[in-house]
């Protein structure tokens, strides 16, 4: 298959999802301007990410995943980069504190823009228009000439990201993310919640714990997992002319690589066996990742395997369940069950966001922080029973102080969504109430690795 396979290949295949460029000599030409651009990631960083989710898989690791669910030109500051940043750090530093357990980061940043919507059209007033498929696509304003698709978004979008990467290589890298600073990240809103107490505790036992290293001879200077850490970027593969575009052949495997992030998902509504988008990833070597929500069969999930991973590659395939609590109970059974009879190497993550969204009584879509929770603790529990690892977990969730999901300790009230309702598509968990997760999956996280 490989040997025929070629960046365009999607091409043939049925395509869902996708916006219809009317224009398409301006396609033609943002798509090779973008072939010329520098990569963003390179190979090698993308199999250093493969060799960690191979460790996730044999539930010596966990991946965290998370970030906006749609990054925005509107939103693109600093600020915002550095604060989603930030409570990663955070979560990751509850997680391997209180689990003791390596945890793999990997942002939904630098690249997630485009978004699969349930209507082609929206309505208001009598006006119909083509619906808002992120920006990279199009405008979420409501005017004709914004809701029309356009390409030179997608170079808008690579200048983003290479920015955004650029700060986040330097925020891992460069002395930020360093372990002796965690009380410096319990900064904001966040230092005088529950959780940030919770946190600041933490830190408290982790200093005690870096001052007895440092007396060991293990400080920042000579011990660099303690100055530094890995951040990979990831985002749904869904506008395959930009993937194609930034699809290149590695100098030193030969392979062919996605160098728009390290990881690229397929969203549940584009992940069908003869469609473009599985097409697409199947010829690409980075890590993969693949929703699946509640209508999967275990037979569905097998060829689903088989056809993105042929050859049982460890790190190569996360599948990301996404099915509600109830869903969870009654089908990932049977798809656990399925992986370990043909001994599949999966890392099965938990996204509790996607199957939680409703519309509040006042026309906001929201999310309950009980649901998310029920969704997760469901998601443990259910591996526990069938012996297998409960790998991660894929948030959507931002550094800022919005009020998009409802309860958690802040207890977020429907009145109180539209005080900072700042969503460009789904509702994420503010800072404080994703580091609130992150102690309640500490707690399960730590009870599995004792059991
Ligand atoms: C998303 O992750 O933002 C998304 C659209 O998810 P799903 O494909 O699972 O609906
Ligand atoms: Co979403």
């Amino acid at each position: 298959m490989s040997k025929q396979w070629t960046p365009a290949s999607w091409r043939d295949e049925k395509r869902l999802q996708m916006p219809e460029y009317p224009d398409a000599l301006a396609l033609a030409d943002v798509e090779a301007r973008l072939e010329q651009f520098p990569p963003l990631v390179f190979a090698g960083e993308a199999r250093k990410l493969k060799r960690a989710l191979a460790k996730v898989a044999t539930g010596d690791a966990f991946l965290l995943q998370g970030g906006d669910c749609a990054e925005s030109f509107a939103e693109f500051h600093p600020n915002n980069i550095r604060d989603t940043f930030r409570v990663l750090l955070q979560m990751a530093v509850v997680l391997t504190y209180g689990a003791a357990c390596p945890v793999v980061k990997v942002g939904r940043m630098a690249g997630q823009f485009a978004k699969p919507r349930s209507a082609n059209d929206e309505t208001i007033d009598g006006v119909t228009l083509p619906a808002y498929r992120g920006d990279i696509i199009n405008g979420i304003e409501f005017n004709e000439a914004e809701r029309i698709p356009n390409p030179e978004r997608m170079v808008q979008a690579y200048n983003q990201s290479a920015a955004t990467l650029n700060l986040l290589r330097a925020f891992a890298q460069g002395g930020y993310a360093d372990l002796h600073k965690v009380q410096q990240w319990n900064l904001g809103f966040v230092a005088n919640s529950k959780s940030g107490a919770l946190y600041k505790d933490m830190c408290q036992r982790l200093s005690e714990t870096l001052d007895f290293m440092a007396a060991c001879g293990l400080t920042s200077e000579t011990t660099p997992q303690l100055r530094e850490t890995d951040f990979f970027t990831s985002h749904e593969a869904l506008l395959l002319n930009y993937e194609e575009a930034m699809t290149r052949v590695d100098s030193i495997s030969g392979d062919w690589y996605d160098t728009s992030a390290h990881m690229l998902w397929v969203g549940d509504r584009t992940r069908q066996l003869d469609g473009a988008h599985i097409k697409y990833l199947q010829g690409i070597s980075n890590p993969i990742g693949s929703k699946i929500g509640p209508s999967t069969s275990p037979d569905d999930l097998l060829r689903l395997i088989d056809a993105l991973n042929p050859d049982n590659e460890p790190g190569r395939i996360t599948l990301i369940t996404r099915m509600g609590a109830d869903g969870l109970a009654k089908i990932l059974p049977g798809l656990i069950r399925a992986v370990q009879r043909e001994g599949k190497s999966v890392v099965w993550s938990c996204d509790p966001m996607h199957a939680n969204t409703v519309k509040s009584s006042n026309g906001y879509k929201t999310r309950h922080f009980d649901s998310i929770l029920a969704e997760v603790r469901g998601f443990f529990q259910v591996h526990k029973a069938e012996g297998s690892h409960a790998g991660g977990v894929h948030f959507e969730m931002t550094g800022q102080d919005v009020t998009e999901c409802v309860g958690g300790a802040q207890d977020i009230t429907e009145d109180n969504l539209s005080d900072r309702y700042h969503t460009h598509c789904d509702p994420r968990l503010n800072a404080e109430q994703a580091l609130e997760l992150a102690f309640l999956l500490a707690e399960q996280l730590k009870d599995d690795r004792l059991a």
